[in-house]
């Protein structure tokens, strides 16, 4: 493979799911506890803000008691060593990459821990709960909330005590930083533009069911990449992978980046 500049690599939740972060669709996935039409779609946040923010503040604070797996340093690790060109695309809102130190990464799903201030527009880091429903400990400076567009109620009954934007300080305003159903996934332009010049193109974790990351295998086929998929099982896509490795990621990746980097 010592020919093979252009890798990229898209991960999903089996990545994360041997550091102790549920995937989605497993038996036991969050999916299986919470309708998808309840907590991540925009709708849903205008019909009840206060369970979506609930479900994801539960998310942002089991981040901090896990830690990287083996499946997430190797990653880190060929980033580091491989002198060609190299993306990892995760749908992932965990951080768990960047902190076993992968640098060329995208979020094409949002950052649970961030958030973006629908008042202003901007994105910034968030720590703690997000749920304008917990009581600001602090008394707060800034703008008084003013009723404005689907969000007022949330606003109102935050009485502009929580939930505050970093940037412009209006209340109750800051929804999760995540890609809901129905929303357009991020840094497309990038990513498509990486696929048209890989040469391997490898999945790792995902189900493939899920649009438009299910579609890269395809793309990257269509323009003469390799394809491996490692996954605990064959995915919907499956058979579009001209390689398969199946089993848990955190053996499964360290030993094909070991070979890669050997080879
Ligand atoms: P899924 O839950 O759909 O799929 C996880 C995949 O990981 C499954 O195919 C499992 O077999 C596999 N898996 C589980 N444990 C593993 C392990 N230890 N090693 C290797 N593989 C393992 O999660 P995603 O494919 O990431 O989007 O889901 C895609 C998107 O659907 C998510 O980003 C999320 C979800 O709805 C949004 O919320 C927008």
């Amino acid at each position: 493979m010592r020919d093979i500049r252009n890798i990229v690599i898209l991960t999903g939740a089996g990545i994360s799911a041997e550091s102790g972060l549920q995937t989605f669709r497993a038996a036991d996935g969050l999916w299986e506890g919470h309708r998808v039409e309840d907590v991540a779609t925009p709708e849903a946040y205008e019909r009840n803000p206060a369970l979506v923010h609930q479900f994801y503040d539960a998310r942002r604070a089991r981040l901090s008691e896990v830690v990287p797996n083996a499946a997430h340093v190797a990653l880190a690790r060929l980033d580091a060593e491989w002198r060609g060109d190299l993306l990892i695309v995760t749908q992932n809102v965990d951080d768990l990459h960047e902190r076993a130190g992968a640098k060329r990464l995208l979020h094409m799903h949002g950052e649970v821990r961030k958030g973006w201030c629908l008042a202003c527009d901007e994105r910034f880091p968030w720590e703690g709960p997000m749920s304008p429903n917990r009581a600001h400990p602090e008394p707060v400076e800034g703008p008084s909330p003013r009723p404005q567009g689907p969000f007022d109620t949330l606003r109102v009954s935050s009485g502009g005590r929580s939930n505050l934007c970093p940037s412009c300080g209006t209340a109750g305003m800051v929804r999760p930083d995540i890609v809901w159903f129905g929303e357009m996934p991020y840094d497309m332009e990038r990513i498509d533009a990486a696929l048209m010049n890989a040469r391997l193109f490898v999945s790792i974790g995902t189900s493939g069911a899920v649009y438009p990351a299910a579609g890269f295998v395809q793309t990257a086929r269509y323009r003469g990449a390799e394809t491996l998929e490692i996954n605990l099982e064959p995915s919907q896509g499956s058979l579009y992978f001209d390689e398969r490795r199946y089993g848990p990621a955190s053996v499964e990746v360290p030993n094909w980046v070991d070979e890669l980097l050997t080879s």
